[in-house]
């Protein structure tokens, strides 16, 4: 048996990304998000236009897409709810949000310049893909201020336990993404931390106890 239903939130579970975009004074700005996929080597993120993340790339296009694994899920967390943007929309502000505009200090992770791009990638995270957004196209209902981002990755940086002998593949019994799934994070199909996004967007607390 079936339902129809209205979900508040359509995040069925993609890996969360730390995307490394520059801001206008030159400083690299960390914005968390997991609306990412990719396609040979174009990527696609999903991103609000009301993001520090979106103003840089629009102006600046050079980017670097830090892919998270689940020993940087503190980390992460600590800068869920902070945007390098001054300006915020009363919703985002609603949510807890505040400006924050050091998030590599904020989060406790390590700058490291990038080979191609003006930007600084993480240091922690186990794979950083350098590129450019080629275009940006707005997405959703008129006003949504939602837009996808079309990156073409240039330079693919991968720790190498993680390669496969021949190293042109990475070894998916080893590369283990963390997971936003529903604003809760997830590591190997179990929860993995304590969400502040899921706090500050009012979803229902994880019933741990009551899982099958
Ligand atoms: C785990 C996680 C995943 C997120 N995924 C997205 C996403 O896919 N798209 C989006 O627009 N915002 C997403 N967000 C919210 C952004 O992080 C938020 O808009 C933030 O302000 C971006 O930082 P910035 O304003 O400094 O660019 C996510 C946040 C977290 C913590």
């Amino acid at each position: 048996m079936k339902r129809i239903v209205e979900p508040k939130v359509l995040y069925f579970g993609t890996p969360v990304v730390l995307i490394s975009s520059r801001n206008p004074d030159g400083t690299t700005n960390l914005g968390p998000m997991s609306s990412a996929w990719w396609l040979g080597y174009t990527a696609m993120l999903g991103m609000s236009a009301g993001s520090q993340t979106v103003r840089n790339l629009t102006e600046r296009p050079d980017c670097v897409l830090n892919l998270v694994d689940p020993d940087m899920v503190a980390a992460l967390d600590r800068i869920a709810l902070l945007t390098g943007s001054r300006e915020m929309s009363d919703a985002k502000w609603a949510r807890g949000y505040r400006y924050e505009p050091d998030k590599f200090a904020a989060a406790g992770l390590t700058r490291t310049p990038a080979e191609l791009v003006e930007v600084d990638l993480v240091h922690e995270s186990p794979i950083n893909l350098e590129g450019r957004i080629e275009a940006i196209h707005p997405i959703g209902e008129p006003g949504s201020n939602l837009r996808a981002l079309e990156m073409t990755i240039h330079r693919v940086h991968v720790r190498e336990d993680l390669l496969m002998a021949n190293e042109r593949y990475i070894d998916p019994l080893r590369w283990d993404p963390l997971i936003m799934k529903f604003t809760e994070y997830f590591a190997g199909g179990t929860p993995a931390y304590e969400s502040s996004l899921a706090r500050g967007w009012q979803m229902p607390p994880l019933q741990l106890d009551k899982q099958v």
